[in-house]
């Protein structure tokens, strides 16, 4: 979003407690933004809303526990940050897991989650339906450009939010509708994703191989 002025603007976004996502809701903040921010993990979140809201101020940011996986809580939450700072501009999907072993579960956290996310700010924004527009920004990955043998129920959910959100992104009815739709495709992160106990033996597929090819770039630590 190149030139996207985000003072004043208020961003919700899911997994917000550690890693890509801390570092979105503190990008914001730093740039005088708002931030609404859930994840499952309730010390971590509490520990980044007291950091954060110490050095950007209470007002500006708001933590609630809340799983991407349901749909009721995250509605709920979504809510909650409407009725705390009036609106929402810009949803941010970024919750994710890494997790070979539970298909199920990396499709229901990395795609569902994404899909109903968007779906609910869709319904807030969406200027055809009384919003005032804005903007979905769903994290995906560079597997979701690329193929990968250690991780391939990860590189599909990563490439189906690459497809949905491009497919929203193609809407006949856009300027309608008064959204913009975008997809991130970060490389290695350095963050707990691919860390003990994040990640179990057969979370990740040909492990030796992956730890041999990325050389330190990717830290696993059973
Ligand atoms: N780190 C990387 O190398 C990398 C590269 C490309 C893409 N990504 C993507 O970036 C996003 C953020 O990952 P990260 O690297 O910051 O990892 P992370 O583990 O530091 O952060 C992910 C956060 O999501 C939360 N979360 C997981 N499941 C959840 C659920 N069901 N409901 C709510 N919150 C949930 C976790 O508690 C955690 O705080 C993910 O979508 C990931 O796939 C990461």
């Amino acid at each position: 979003m190149p030139g996207y002025d985000v003072r004043e603007k208020v961003f919700f976004i899911t997994g917000g407690a550690s890693g890509i996502g801390r570092g979105l809701a503190e990008g914001v903040l730093a740039n005088h933004g708002k931030v609404f921010f859930v994840d499952l993990q309730e010390e971590l979140g509490r520990e980044a809303h007291t950091e954060l809201a110490a050095s950007y101020g209470a007002h500006n940011i708001r933590f609630a526990v809340a799983d991407v996986t349901n749909r009721d809580s995250i509605q709920e939450v979504f809510n909650m940050a409407v009725a705390t700072f009036g609106r929402v501009d810009v949803m941010v999907n970024n919750a994710g897991i890494v997790r070979e072993s539970q298909p199920d579960k990396v499709i229901a956290v990395n795609l569902l989650g994404v899909i109903q996310g968007t779906e609910i700010a869709m319904a807030h924004m969406r200027k055809d339906k009384g919003g005032n527009g804005g903007r979905v920004v769903n994290i995906s990955s560079l597997y979701g450009l690329l193929e990968s043998p250690y991780f391939p129920v990860y590189s599909a959910t990563k490439q189906g939010i690459r497809a949905y959100t491009r497919s929203l992104s193609l809407s006949p009815k856009l300027d309608e509708i008064g959204m913009e739709f975008a997809t991130l495709h970060p490389d290695s992160v350095d963050t707990a994703i691919m860390r003990f106990p994040n990640v179990q033996p057969g979370d990740v597929l040909y492990l030796d191989d992956l730890l041999k090819q990325f050389k330190g770039k990717v830290q696993y630590l059973p």
